[in-house]
């Protein structure tokens, strides 16, 4: 028998650290763009994982794909080689921009920011790093460090030398902020857990233009952004650029736990043996998993989808706009949408649950919307309803 809705919580509240703001909802299933709390109530899933569903919930081509490298072999390091693994590293730099034809295996986007930054060191033989304001990387002590909130970074001070932080958008800070020491600069193309905010028109490809002048390695973090959420398979596609190292992780193995690190070849082939390293990194069942998660982007046209409802979406939400006191800006690229209000959202998004569609948050202010990009238009349709019924006040 199923542990009851009470039970679940006292157990999360007694046992595990406080570090999330939770909601009071236990998700125990899931399927497409829906998931179903321990009482069998529907939701339309916004939050998507953070992110993670890009495909949706157990796609059944995943599960198979898990269910079959299961029965086969679940681990093996990377001092061995393994199908599954070959397999995926093909796939993945098939898909990847052109140019980035090495990739390091590892479990999170942490880990793959960690990956990118000690690439840039070890490449360049330099020790500065450029991040951006609202800039989010992750939260282990290198990504820390690229990462701009005050209130993730203030409590664990020191964090590593050699990082700085320039306006977003604003590509002649970086050149102004850029030295002999600079080694790399790091940026989201779209900022997510900062706010929603769309690289400008110009930017990346001046950011492009700077690094290959000043000698300096571009690094695009596309943890959130990457495997189709904007209306591209990378979103550096829609300004065609290229970076020199690519972190990606999220929707890449389906819900699997998964980060990798693309690279130039001769950017990641500095790195030494022993120089770098991870025991679960490319592991077969996240490997398999991921192969699968990537041919169905593929074949059912998933950044496609998500330029078409992504417009539908924006509309929608530019309809209510007009009649909300409340709505400040909407912005985004593809399924990847904020909603900037005038005051606080979290009482809203509580609002909406109530409802029966799961929002994300993005800061205080900002809504923000990831849902898998297999959301029908009757479920964005209905997204759209609730957010007017909880936001034209
Ligand atoms: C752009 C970006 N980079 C890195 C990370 C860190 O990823 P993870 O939580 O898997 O460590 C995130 C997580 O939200 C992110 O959005």
């Amino acid at each position: 028998m199923r542990m009851s809705r009470e039970r679940v919580i006292e157990l999360e509240e007694k046992y595990a650290a406080k570090t999330y703001s939770k909601r009071p909802l236990v998700i125990v299933r899931g399927k497409g763009a829906v998931v179903w709390d321990v009482n069998g109530r529907e939701y339309i899933d916004c939050v998507g994982g953070h992110g993670i569903c890009v495909i949706g919930h157990c796609h059944q081509k995943v599960v198979d794909a898990i269910k079959r490298q299961a029965e086969q072999l679940i681990t093996c390091p990377g001092t061995f080689y393994n199908d599954a693994r070959a397999e995926l590293l093909e796939k993945l730099v098939s898909v990847a921009p052109k140019g980035l034809s090495r990739v390091f295996l590892s479990n999170s986007g942490a880990e793959a920011v960690e990956c990118a930054i000690k690439l840039a060191r070890k490449y360049t033989g330099k020790k500065g790093i450029i991040a951006t304001v609202k800039g989010f990387h992750g939260r282990t002590m290198g990504a820390l460090s690229a990462t701009w909130e005050a209130k993730y970074r203030q409590p664990f001070e020191p964090l590593v030398p050699g990082f700085s932080h320039v306006p977003f958008g604003d590509a002649e800070a970086v050149r102004k902020a850029i030295n002999e020491d600079t080694a790399a600069v790091i940026v989201e193309p779209v900022q997510g857990e900062g706010g929603v905010y769309v690289a400008p028109e110009g930017y990346l490809k001046e950011l492009r233009e700077i690094c290959d002048e000043k000698n300096v390695l571009l690094i695009l973090d596309e943890v959130q952004t990457g495997f189709g959420r904007t209306g591209k398979m990378f979103a550096c596609m829609h300004w065609n650029v290229t970076p020199d190292i690519m972190a990606v992780a999220k929707a890449i193995a389906g819900g699997i736990p998964m980060g990798a690190t693309l690279a130039r070849d001769d950017v990641m082939l500095s790195l030494q043996e022993t120089e770098h390293g991870s025991t679960f990194g490319g592991n077969p069942l996240a490997c398999a998993a991921a192969s699968a998660t990537i041919d169905v982007i593929v074949e059912e046209k998933l950044p496609e989808r998500a330029r078409e409802l992504g417009e539908l979406l924006k509309e929608g939400i530019n309809t209510i706009k007009e009649q909300s006191k409340l709505i400040r800006e909407v912005r985004g690229l593809g399924l990847m949408i904020g909603v900037e209000l005038r005051l606080k959202c979290k009482e809203y998004v509580l609002s909406a649950m109530e409802r029966g569609v799961l929002l994300l948050t993005s800061g205080l202010n900002t809504i923000r919307l990831l849902p898998p990009l297999v959301i029908e238009r009757e479920q964005i349709e209905r997204v759209v309803q609730v957010l007017s019924e909880v936001l034209v006040v």
